[in-house]
């Protein structure tokens, strides 16, 4: 293999800049020459790609975002479409594909290695709702975001005697809620899984009220079944004790610089997507399990959801008394 091309798909995740790095200086060094497609699979249809140097990827590794751009397509979901991606890709006479991104995009790169392209998979989603991965780029970088701000929060909570209700990211998956609930010290926890009905938060905050603490915070997933909005307003309704405010955060999660655990995961799962490649394999994503990186299949990878583990529900209840 003597030419490849790495993509960035789906939402943005911090880290994708540090493995696109570690993409192209790894194929550097196997004498392979990578090509960046712009906008994700957008950018393949239309034949967007240039061959990337050492020096282009010189000072993205701290930056946020991705320096290739993504953007969302539908007509690569297509058999059609699919088609054409591949011959873009002959025109070009690139051999293998490296697609980061969050389950959406690894379908697409699933759809490819079908059609006999050569693909390898990274893993990029903040909300950690990739199956067969411990973690993914971005997750640690978006977690540290939202306890910033729900530190901040605390603050001005407990200088007005105020419970805030704070709305993170996570459209099916409620891991960001759950372990910013426990690392936050929420008070409750709602999540597109845990099913918590208003009334029970209701109580929450006011039970935390009636044993006098000065603040109370609720972290809600944007995929829980309700909005923050209609929960603010339906606690203000409660007359709980504290008076309610909402923030919700919104887009400033998926920004910003990647942290050390996020760099170290892109640099390490963009290096071995290069050997993965080189050595013949396709149709599998780079899995971080424990301590290892290993090669899991894109078909299981796209078909299921990763699960949150039970126990930090657990934790997220008991601590916060
Ligand atoms: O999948 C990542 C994510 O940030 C989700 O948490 C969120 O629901 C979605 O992307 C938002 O997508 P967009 O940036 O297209 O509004």
């Amino acid at each position: 293999m003597k030419r490849v091309a790495v993509m960035t798909s789906g939402g943005d995740a911090p880290g994708m800049n540090a493995a696109v790095r570690a993409v192209v200086r790894a194929g550097l060094d196997k004498n392979v020459e990578v090509y960046g497609i712009r906008q994700a699979y957008q950018g393949l249809l239309a034949g967007d790609m240039a061959l990337l140097t050492s020096r282009e990827v010189s000072g993205i590794l701290q930056r946020g975002g991705t320096v290739l751009q993504t953007a969302r397509n539908e007509e690569f979901k297509t058999p059609q479409g699919q088609r054409k991606g591949q011959r873009r890709l002959n025109e070009n006479a690139i051999e293998g594909v490296i697609v980061i991104g969050g389950d959406g995009s690894l379908r697409g790169a699933q759809k490819l290695h079908e059609l006999g392209v050569p693909v390898v998979g990274i893993p990029a989603s903040i909300d950690n709702d990739i199956w067969g991965t411990d973690t993914s780029i971005g997750v640690d970088t978006a977690l540290n975001t939202i306890l910033d701000a729900v530190d901040r929060l605390r603050d001005t909570a407990t200088s007005h005697n105020r419970a805030f209700v704070v709305e993170v990211m996570g459209r099916d998956c409620g891991y960001l809620a759950v372990m910013a609930g426990i690392l936050g010290g929420a008070e409750i926890v709602v999540t597109p899984e845990n099913g918590v009905t208003m009334n029970e938060i209701a109580s929450s905050l006011e039970d935390a009220y009636i044993r006098g603490k000065t603040h109370a915070i609720a972290v809600l997933a944007e995929g829980a079944p309700y909005q923050g909005p209609e929960l603010a307003r339906f606690l203000e309704q409660k007359h709980i004790g504290f008076e309610i405010r909402l923030t919700i955060l919104g887009h400033t999660q998926r920004g910003g610089s990647p942290t050390a655990f996020d760099r170290l995961l892109a640099t390490r799962m963009g290096v071995y997507a290069v050997e993965l490649l080189l050595s013949g394999e396709s149709g599998v994503m780079v899995a971080r399990v424990g301590r290892e990186q290993v090669p899991m299949p894109l078909k299981d990878c796209t078909s299921r959801t990763r699960q949150i583990t039970p126990e930090y529900f657990d934790l997220a209840r008991i601590l916060s008394r």
